[in-house]
């Protein structure tokens, strides 16, 4: 059992401020399964108790854990005035305080992230914690065992130090090369400067995991679905 005053539960769940949830309960739009004397101090259960928001049965979630495909064109941030936001995307979330962990670009496909969790977000994006992060990228120009080389020992991309060691795989070596390349931080434009560091330019680029969680590739740009507990429990061992 795990018990909250009813008016906290109700911001929690995002419908409305302290004193907006009040009004509500007042306006008698809240409803209690049992409870007569519905008030905002009212202790519920948030495990066990019916709570209905005009007829609607509420959820709670302390914790959502979403993995998106995510689209070109929209944004990795939680408002933005100009661009759709990654989160709009997701249409079920009941909590009001997601967001993605870390950013991709606007022109930037695959895997995000988004969840309410601080703590496993700021383990996950922590410098020191060195998380892998995969990539699929097609690039203008021929990339070498050369570019492999000058990857796994780190490149000049105009920050103080080298990049760390990053796997470059060439799946297809070509005008428009295929690669996959694996990096250990989360610098911006990381992927794109290192091969700008090689005199490439990436042309399309896509993220394929993160740690342990893979995109699952049944996911079309735009599409997500909630984690599943094993996902989630990858991602809290990294920690
Ligand atoms: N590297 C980039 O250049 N862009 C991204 O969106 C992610 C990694």
């Amino acid at each position: 059992m795990k018990l909250m005053r009813l008016d906290k539960f109700l911001c929690e769940v995002g419908i409305g401020t302290r004193s907006e949830v009040k009004n509500k309960i007042k306006n008698g739009l809240v409803q209690i399964e049992g409870v007569s004397k519905v008030t905002p101090e009212y202790k519920v259960d948030i495990e066990n108790d019916k709570i209905y928001y005009n007829g609607t049965l509420l959820q709670y979630a302390e914790f959502e854990y979403y993995m998106l495909n995510k689209p070109m064109g929209c944004v990795s941030a939680t408002v933005d005035n100009l661009h759709k936001t990654v989160l709009e995307l997701i249409d079920t979330k009941i909590r009001k305080d997601l967001f993605p962990v870390g950013r991709l670009d606007i022109d930037t496909e695959g895997l995000l992230l988004i969840t309410n969790d601080g703590a496993l977000a700021h383990q996950l994006l922590s410098p020191k914690k060195h998380v892998d992060k995969t990539y699929y990228a097609e690039v203008e120009g021929k990339v070498t065992k050369e570019d492999v080389v000058a990857f796994s020992e780190g490149l000049d991309i105009g920050e103080e130090a080298l990049t760390l060691p990053a796997k470059l795989v060439i799946k297809k070596s070509g005008e428009v090369s295929q690669i996959e390349v694996t990096i250990q931080e989360g610098k911006f434009h990381q992927v794109k400067r290192m091969f700008e560091a090689v005199g490439k330019k990436v042309v399309y680029l896509k993220r394929l995991s993160m740690g342990t969680l893979k995109l699952d590739e049944s996911l079309k740009p735009g599409e997500y679905r909630i984690l599943t507990q094993e996902e989630i429990d990858g991602l809290k061992m990294i920690t």
